[in-house]
């Protein structure tokens, strides 16, 4: 397959088509400024859209009953997705449906917003295999850009840092003092809540408030459905990209109470550089398909104890042990999956909560690292491993 895929590569846009059959997406090469293009720009015109699909994220149990009944049964969503670039600058829009416009207000905790993420793989020194799709991994790192539908924030330190934002209710003022205190607040607030961080694993996202990434995120409501784009540099402290760049898309609804775990997201996805050579190591991994036989992978499931920590598909019961796999094949790579069989401390998934669920922890730590608690399996032989990496990849909701 990959073999294919290169020698297809290689006829340039010719093969624009064959790539759309893999979620691939072109992108147009334009000579105008791209940074902090909007959504509603007419330069998109000229780009290509995609179809790419986002899973529901449900390999995390939440604690909260509201939140995992909204959730129970949801499907997959399809997005649009076009880019364009000019040598210097990316930007990438997302047109995604979502029948409820939710703004995030200034003073409210309790309520929560729609929003947009995309995800670019961090440059490495060794080339491997792309980071864990949540937020990274050891030594493979990735950058996130967000967005969120936001009625303002305050922030009268000007660095982002809401959480020192003064709460009206706080304040003790009444009728015009009130009034006045609202009218000073709107003057400094802020509509835009962009923030771009850098994971490398568990727990390890940190915001990038230096400057030092010079993205512009901005989404659009109208018409039963959001616009998003992010524009960033192609080349910066943070990513290295060349022919091939791969992208991950999330997409949060503010009225199904979407937060951390609970969110709708893509599988990698190739944009390509139209006129550059694209990377065929990347396009290859991403568009890999699984070589074994699902029906007999579902058998090695079973027989290899693998529900006995996971929850596997959607009617199965929630399970604390393990991450719930029954999205996993919507939002991995074939690569992934195999390594998580083979390798499981490679990448731990993140979700683990220790509060809730102290007798079944998802890891340990031994000198300093963190050990999966899942059996290793790389006594499996390579058959039985496709059969079951097959499998896995039928393990995703159907689309809306
Ligand atoms: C002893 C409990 C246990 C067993 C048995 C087990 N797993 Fe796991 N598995 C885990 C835990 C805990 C994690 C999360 C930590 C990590 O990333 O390794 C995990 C993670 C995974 C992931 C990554 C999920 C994600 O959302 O990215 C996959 C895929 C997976 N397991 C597949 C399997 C398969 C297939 C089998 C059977 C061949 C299996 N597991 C057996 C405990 C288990």
């Amino acid at each position: 397959m990959n073999k294919v895929i290169t020698s297809l590569l290689s006829l340039g846009v010719a093969c624009s088509a064959a790539l759309a059959a893999n979620g691939a997406i072109s992108a147009v090469k334009v000579s105008d400024k791209l940074d902090g293009i909007s959504a509603e720009s007419p330069l998109w015109a000229k780009a290509k859209y995609t179809t790419v699909t986002l899973y529901p994220q449900t390999a995390v149990h939440m604690n909260d009953k509201k939140a995992n009944e909204a959730n129970a049964a949801d499907k997959a969503k399809n997005a649009q997705v076009a880019a364009l670039y000019n040598g210097k600058t990316l930007a990438i829009n997302v047109k995604w449906a979502d029948g409820t416009k939710d703004v995030q207000g200034a003073y409210s905790s309790d309520t929560y917003s729609d929003g947009f993420a995309l995800q670019f793989a961090g440059a490495t020194k060794k080339s491997g295999p792309l980071p864990y799709i949540g937020m990274g991994s050891d030594g493979r790192p990735v950058v996130v850009h967000l967005q969120k539908a936001t009625a303002s924030v305050y922030e009268p330190n000007g660095n982002k840092d809401v959480s020192t934002q003064i709460n009206r209710n706080q304040t003790n003022l009444f009728g015009k003092d009130l009034a006045d205190y609202d009218a000073k607040v709107a003057s400094l607030a802020k509509t835009d809540y962009e923030r771009s961080f850098v994971g490398e694993g568990f727990r390890s996202l940190t915001e990038i408030k230096d400057g030092s990434s010079a993205s512009a995120a901005a989404m659009v409501y109208s018409s039963n459905g959001w616009s998003g784009t992010v524009s960033r540099p192609l080349k910066d402290a943070y990513v290295n990209s060349s022919g091939t760049v791969p992208v991950a898309i999330a997409v949060w609804d503010g009225s199904k109470m979407g937060r951390n775990g609970l969110k709708n997201l893509s599988s990698w996805v190739a944009v390509n550089l139209e006129g550059m050579k694209p990377d065929a190591k990347i396009v290859g991994e991403i568009a890999e398909e699984a070589k074994g036989d699902a029906a007999k992978g579902k058998e090695a499931l079973a027989a290899n104890g693998c529900a006995g920590c996971h929850q596997v598909t959607a009617a199965d019961a929630p399970s604390f042990m393990a991450p719930s796999l029954q999205n996993v094949g919507g939002y991995s790579t074939v690569a992934y999956l195999r390594e998580s069989i083979l390798k499981p401390s490679a990448v731990v998934v993140p979700g683990y909560n220790r509060n809730a669920h102290s007798n079944t922890p998802w890891y340990t730590i031994e000198k300093g690292k963190r050990v999966s608690t899942m059996t290793d399996y790389s006594f499996l032989d390579k058959n039985t491993v496709n059969d079951i990496v097959a499998y896995l990849k039928t393990l995703k909701a159907e689309v809306e």
